[in-house]
């Protein structure tokens, strides 16, 4: 029987639904609607489309949001005194720098200058230590995402093998500590590009989570049949053409469940940033 399909598109609708009303009941408590900067530097294509359906995901929910475009050789030290002034600002809850900066700027300098109660990324050392831990509190919003389509999808995690392709600190390391936490309780493998014998591994895989950012790499020999496939890959190939990392129509007919690119995880990240706004104005106000 061919797979069932996780529509993340539909999820998204029904979680964003969620999360406006929270954002109303936030406002007519406080007086204040939960609200995300974004800061862009530079004209990378890809990075201006996500921006945009970040924020047009934040206003039909009723968010307040703030996009701050920088130009390309914006310098070091400008760009961390604009992240300052949204540190300090109490309208902000949450910060989002779009990766990727540009080269002549430090990655990781910057990501540790978003104050840890802001960073709805998850990307800074606090929240991942936290998680590490098992204390998690502002988790990356495309592994969370992931974890929330199994858990809505009555997706059964807990003792079963799951195996990440990818260990990239922004999806496949994340994933893997969220899995992994106690109550979620899945046995985790993470693989990598230098992984021997990967397909004897994938093989055994209940869930398969891709996130190698390589299109088409998983083949249908590499899954179990009955599987449940999360594609976490977006690649545009020279036609133009957004395909996952994995080879859809040829999973298809044998895996138990699959997600499609696009319409899969993608939304489920704006998503979960929108959940990680909501989360991190709660935990400002209790922290005051
Ligand atoms: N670039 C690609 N994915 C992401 C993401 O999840 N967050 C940010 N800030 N930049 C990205």
């Amino acid at each position: 029987m061919a797979a069932k399909i996780i529509d993340g598109k539909a999820l998204s609708v029904v979680i964003q639904s969620e999360l406006a009303t929270d954002a109303a009941l936030m406002l007519k408590e406080t007086g204040s609607r939960p609200g995300l900067a974004a800061v862009l530097v530079g004209d990378n294509p890809a990075s201006q489309v996500y921006v945009r359906n970040k924020q047009k995901a934040c206003e039909k929910a009723g968010f307040a949001s703030w996009l701050h475009k920088l130009d390309a050789n914006t310098s070091q030290g400008d760009l961390l005194k604009l992240i300052a002034s949204l540190n300090n600002d109490p309208k902000v809850h949450g910060i989002l720098v779009q990766l990727p900066l540009p080269k002549h700027l430090d990655t990781e300098l910057i990501l540790d200058a978003v104050t840890p109660l802001k960073d709805v990324d998850g990307f800074g050392p606090e929240n991942l230590g936290l998680l590490t831990s098992g204390r998690p509190r502002l988790l990356p919003c495309t592994p969370h995402g992931v974890l929330i389509m199994l858990q809505r999808n009555n997706i059964p995690i807990s003792g079963k093998h799951v195996v990440v392709l990818g260990r990239s600190t922004i999806v496949g390391k994340p994933m893997g500590l969220i899995l992994l936490q106690n109550g979620i309780d899945a046995t985790v493998t993470i693989c990598h590009s230098k992984t021997a014998n990967l397909k004897e591994i994938t093989r055994q895989a209940d869930i398969l989570v891709a996130a190698i950012g390589r299109p088409h790499f998983v083949t249908p020999d590499m899954v179990k049949p009955g599987a449940v496939v999360i594609d976490v890959g977006i690649n545009r190939l020279d036609d133009g053409k957004l395909v996952g990392d994995v080879d859809y129509d040829g999973i298809l007919p044998n895996a138990g469940f699959i997600t499609p690119v696009p319409g899969g995880v993608g939304p489920m990240t704006i998503t979960m940033l929108l959940h990680n706004t909501l989360l991190a104005a709660k935990l400002q106000s209790k922290s005051k």
